[in-house]
């Protein structure tokens, strides 16, 4: 049997219930598989679902603040998702007449949608003949054929792309596509794949020849480097210091004051870089947490400390809150404000939960 018709057929048996399986609208798939990006499916169905109930159309997620999308999306990570996602629904509904564009090449064209959304998508929704090419296929690709080029480099990618292409079956593009991602994510997994009830183990060269634990191949670890971050907690009469950060990873989201740097500073230098920043007299700071708050993100490990004070700052480059839960902010801010909120506020200041 051919692979497309062993896969179409595992599908068919076997396919997860999604709550994105029961439509093929644009709209909904978009926001399935931005979500999906990075993300666990568990996590990822929990998010769809409550992005589906606040904008469970074109024209809700158009008509809103990027504020608010930013508001949902604050636990998930990548933000420029969010901010993609918002910028190509105002696009979409604005400048396309609300017409989402069909093909891969009009739909790759839109921020955000890259090689792996537009051949999701155009399948999918539009069953056009464009393989998707997520980690799953590739570690599927690499086993099956016993292809050692790493997956991670330009030029090896060429090949998982023309032997994709190769193995599509002349209808159901889209129901392929899935079958080869669910087989990937259920059968062919990372770690400890289940090779003894795979339907296609036996044209499997990689388990012909045990290489099934040394595949995919990677080239680049990736080199995590440690930031440090020292936040500057400002309480004036019960209302919190905070900032919109203007531009990088998390741009648009809120965040205390920070002095960011790529090795330790003492006590010392973060009074005299925030004395400079506010024009102060004095500063007295006091730590509050005496063991690092550490955040991973893919490249970088953050080990923040956090500075109280409640020297009166008076600056228009931020606002003063008593109610942080208005404001989109990163995980590594929840996990401060959840673990010490008592100590920096008292019981009128209303804390993120
Ligand atoms: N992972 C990302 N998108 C998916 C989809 N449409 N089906 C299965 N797994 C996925």
């Amino acid at each position: 049997m051919k692979l497309h018709k062993s896969i179409l057929k595992w599908y068919d048996i076997n396919k997860r219930d999604l709550p994105w399986r029961k439509t093929k609208n644009p709209y909904n798939i978009w926001i399935s598989e931005i979500i999906l990006q990075q993300t666990r499916m568990e996590q990822g169905i929990y998010y769809y679902n409550r992005f589906i109930s606040k904008f469970p159309n074109l024209k809700s997620l158009a008509t809103s603040e990027e504020k608010e999308v930013l508001l949902l999306w604050q636990g998930l990570g990548y933000y420029s998702r969010a901010r993609n996602l918002h910028h190509t629904a105002k696009h979409i509904f604005y400048e396309l007449d609300s017409k989402f564009p069909e093909s891969y090449h009009g739909l790759i064209k839109l921020k955000g949608i890259g090689d792996y959304t537009a051949s999701a998508i155009s399948s999918i929704c539009f069953e056009k003949k464009n393989p998707v090419l997520d980690g799953n296929v590739f570690r599927i690709i690499s086993r099956i054929f016993e292809i050692k080029d790493p997956i991670d480099v330009n030029n090896s990618r060429k090949v998982f792309r023309e032997k994709a292409s190769e193995l599509m079956p002349s209808n159901r593009y889209g129901d392929y596509n899935q079958g080869l991602m669910d087989f990937g994510s259920m059968v062919c997994k990372p770690k400890n794949p289940s090779c003894s009830s795979c339907m296609i183990s036996k044209k499997c060269i990689a388990f012909k020849n045990e290489m099934v634990d040394l595949l995919p191949v990677k080239a680049n670890k990736i080199k995590i480097k440690t930031l440090y971050f020292e936040y500057l907690v400002v309480n004036n009469n019960d209302h919190l210091l905070i900032e919109r950060i203007d531009e990088g990873l998390w741009k648009n989201l809120y965040q205390f004051p920070v002095n960011v740097s790529s090795t330790k500073k003492n006590k010392r230098e973060i009074t005299k870089f925030f004395k400079d920043k506010y024009n102060l007299e004095s500063l007295n700071l006091k730590m509050i947490n005496s063991e690092y708050i550490q955040h991973k993100l893919s490249h970088i490990l953050i080990k923040s400390t956090f500075w109280f004070t409640t020297e009166k700052i008076d600056t228009k480059e931020g606002q003063f809150t008593t109610i942080l839960e208005d404001y989109p902010m990163s995980k590594l801010m929840h996990k401060f404000t959840e673990k010490y909120r008592s100590i920096f506020v008292s019981s009128e200041v209303k804390m993120v939960n």
